[in-house]
């Protein structure tokens, strides 16, 4: 495998442990993030003592402005992104009662209208209809998209149905362009995201005993789905959503 990959919100969690795990197969690798300088810097060493060339950007995924700053800084040191791995999200516990319009736009800015329009850039570079070579895109949905999220998860949810329509929507549309377009769906799975909660025994317990696997998932399973759909092993495969989730939910 070769080419170019920028992966947002990568560094921590699922966008971290993909693209450490990307290293070593051939990609250069763009390494977008928002706060963590410190932890891009060491994920960018790890890559390239593993032979890869890599590079942090820092930019925020809600901000239009430094997303087309991203692809043209990735474009600048790589050549144009051949494939796009969108992890950047932010998750929020919040009822309904307590819903806060600039939260949600928060949300939404970031977990939606952000990734199309990395999605949006990606494919002017991609698209053979502009010249390009075609590519593949993998977004970050959740298996909160498919049951409205645990309680309290209903916006964050809303987010993510959102990424799964526009996924295969936009998978239709840029498929004769030669660019595949998939979702990958983790079910809990430990990282920085949930760390917290997951650290409290009574909470990981009702949720492992949720899962038909027992167990919450790592973050190198998603990012072994998210390679997978990536790769040309995928050829045939767009618009769909990949459930990485131990089984979904026993009910
Ligand atoms: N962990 C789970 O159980 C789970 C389940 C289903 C889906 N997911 C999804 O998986 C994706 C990755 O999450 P994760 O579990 O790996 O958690 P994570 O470690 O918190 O990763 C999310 C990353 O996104 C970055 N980010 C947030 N807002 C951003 C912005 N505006 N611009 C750029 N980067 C931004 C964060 O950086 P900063 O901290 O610097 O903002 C963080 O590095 C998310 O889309 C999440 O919704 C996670």
């Amino acid at each position: 495998m070769t080419g170019v990959l920028l992966i947002t919100g990568g560094a921590s969690g699922i966008g971290a442990e993909t693209a450490r795990r990307a290293a070593s197969r051939g990609y250069s690798i763009a390494l977008n993030y928002r706060t963590r300088d410190t932890e891009a810097k060491k994920i960018i060493a790890d890559i390239e003592t593993k032979g890869a060339k890599a590079i942090a950007i820092k930019a925020d995924m809600a901000s239009e402005a430094d997303i087309v700053r991203m692809f043209e800084e990735t474009t600048k040191a790589f050549g144009p992104v051949t494939h796009l791995l969108n992890s950047a999200g932010i998750g929020r516990q919040m009822r309904v009662d307590s819903y806060d319009a600039v939260v949600l736009a928060t949300l939404f800015a970031t977990n939606v209208t952000g990734l199309m329009l990395c999605c949006r850039e990606a494919a002017k570079l991609m698209s053979k209809k502009h010249g390009g070579k075609g590519g593949a895109i993998v977004n970050v949905s959740s298996m909160a998209a498919t049951i409205g999220g645990r309680s309290g998860s209903s916006a964050y949810a809303a987010t993510k149905g959102a990424v799964d329509a526009f996924t295969k929507g936009f998978a239709r549309e840029v498929a004769p362009e030669g660019i595949r377009v998939n979702a990958v769906r983790p079910g809990m799975v430990l990282t920085e995201m949930t760390e917290k909660r997951l650290a409290d025994a009574t909470f990981r317990n009702h949720i492992q005993a949720s899962i038909p696997m027992g167990r919450v998932g790592k973050a190198g399973e998603i990012a072994d789905a998210a390679l997978w759909l990536l790769s040309d092993e995928a050829a045939f495969i767009t618009g769909a959503m990949l459930d990485a989730a131990g089984g979904g939910y026993n009910i």
